[in-house]
Formats: C-alpha cells, structure tokens, sequence
C-alpha cells in the first residue's frame, strides 16, 4: 500500500464545548472515493472542513503527505457573490497556488479550464458575474473551480445537491476521472446512489434523537 495522503487518528470537534465529532479514524488512499453520509446537523461538514485543513480539531490529528494538495469545495459559500468576479474568473482562481498567485496562464491551464466548463456547460456562461446565475449554474460554476485544481484531494461538501439529474452525471464522470487519474475523493452526500460510487462509506451518527413516540 502506498502513502495515504490523508489520514484522521481519533478526531474530535466542539463548537463552543458541544461536541460534535468524536473518536473519528479514517484513512484515504490514492484512486479511491470516500463518501461520508448522515443525517442533517451529524457533522459531515465539519468533518471536511477539519480533513481539508480549514478548522482546527479539537482532539486527535488529521496528518497530510507531504506537498499534498487539497481542493475543498463547502457546502456554504454565500460569501462570494459579493465579489464582482465573473465565472470564468471564478472558475479560474482554481488553477491560481501559493507559489503561482495570478499566473501567466499556460496552454495546460486554458485546456483544463475549457474542458471543465464544456462538461459542466458553463462556456456560454462564461462572462456572467456569479450573482446574476441561477442556483444550479452558480453550483456548477464552484464546482469547475473545484476541478480544474490539480489535487490530490478532492473533499467536496453535497456537491450535486443543486443540480439537474444531466449535471449530476456529469459530475459523477468528472468525479470517476479524478480517482482514475490517482486522486483521492471524499464527498458528502445525502443520496444513495451518489454515495454508492465510493468504494467506502463513513457514516456519522444521529444528530437529533427522534421524540418519543405517541407525541
Ligand atoms: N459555526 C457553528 N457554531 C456552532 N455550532 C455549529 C456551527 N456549525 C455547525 N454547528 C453544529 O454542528 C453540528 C454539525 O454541523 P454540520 O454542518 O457539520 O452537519 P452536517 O452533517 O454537514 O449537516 P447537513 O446535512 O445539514 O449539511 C450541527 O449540530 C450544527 O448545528
Ligand atoms: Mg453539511
């Protein structure tokens, strides 16, 4: 087996001293899709966040090979829409790294930025600012930010939860060239056949105890 890029030993979360996460240990090869499932509020999303390095934990550690690189799309990301960025901006910031802040773009970069827009039918889209798209097409502009990173961690958070069935399969091709190419992919996901086309599941536990019957 080789490295794992990433690995979790007993993670655990409290936002303000609730606990969330506990006790959590998973392992993430190369070429492999992990989803992590559970109800609404069971920590899915905190659970990414603390993989993709963007939240500390609270216990335990989330250790990343070396040089590993992390593309992390949340499930939340209002914040955005008040910048004036058009989607072709937006999706290109995916190809931008610490060591290559606004770059002369290479013939590479536009390749994989046309290719990513074309499958998830953003192109015609391309001059429009974000907050003047639809929910969908908003989604689908994050998402080609997502992947035209060249990861080797994909943690992406509910990323189909907007969109049309044709999109969503589209993202599931997109998804299966990733783990063909070598990469890692970890996706949250209420959907069950969305979740089936990982190898592995996590699932979290109950968030909220259901009320006692006959009430
Ligand atoms: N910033 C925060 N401060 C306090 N509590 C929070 C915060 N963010 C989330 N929580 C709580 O932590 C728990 C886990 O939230 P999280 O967003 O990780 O769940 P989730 O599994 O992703 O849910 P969903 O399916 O709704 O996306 C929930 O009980 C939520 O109310
Ligand atoms: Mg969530």
């Amino acid at each position: 087996m080789g490295t794992a890029p990433l690995t979790a030993e007993n993670l655990g979360f409290r936002y303000a001293g609730t606990p969330v996460l506990h006790g959590v240990n998973l392992r993430v090869e190369p070429a492999s899709m992990l989803a992590v499932t559970g109800p609404n509020g069971s920590g899915k999303s905190t659970l990414l966040h603390l993989l993709a390095g963007v939240v500390r934990p609270s216990e335990g550690v989330v250790r990343r090979a070396p040089a590993t690189r992390v593309a992390l799309l949340p499930q939340r990301t209002g914040d955005i829409d008040a910048l004036p960025l058009t989607v072709a901006e937006c999706v290109r910031i995916g190809t931008f790294t610490p060591s290559r802040l606004l770059p002369r773009r290479t013939r590479q970069d536009r390749a994989a930025t046309a290719d990513v827009m074309d499958r998830l039918e953003i192109a015609h889209l391309a001059r429009r600012r974000l907050r003047e798209l639809s929910g969908g097409q908003r989604q689908r502009t994050l998402l080609a930010q997502a992947f035209v990173q060249q990861a080797d961690v994909y943690v992406l958070d509910e990323p189909t939860a907007a969109l049309d069935t044709r999109t969503r399969r589209h993202v599931h091709d997109l998804l299966r060239d990733r783990v063909r190419a070598g990469a890692a992919v970890i996706i949250a996901s209420h959907d069950h056949d969305e979740a089936s086309l990982a190898a592995h599941t996590l699932t979290l536990g109950t968030a909220t105890p259901n009320p006692p019957a006959g009430r």
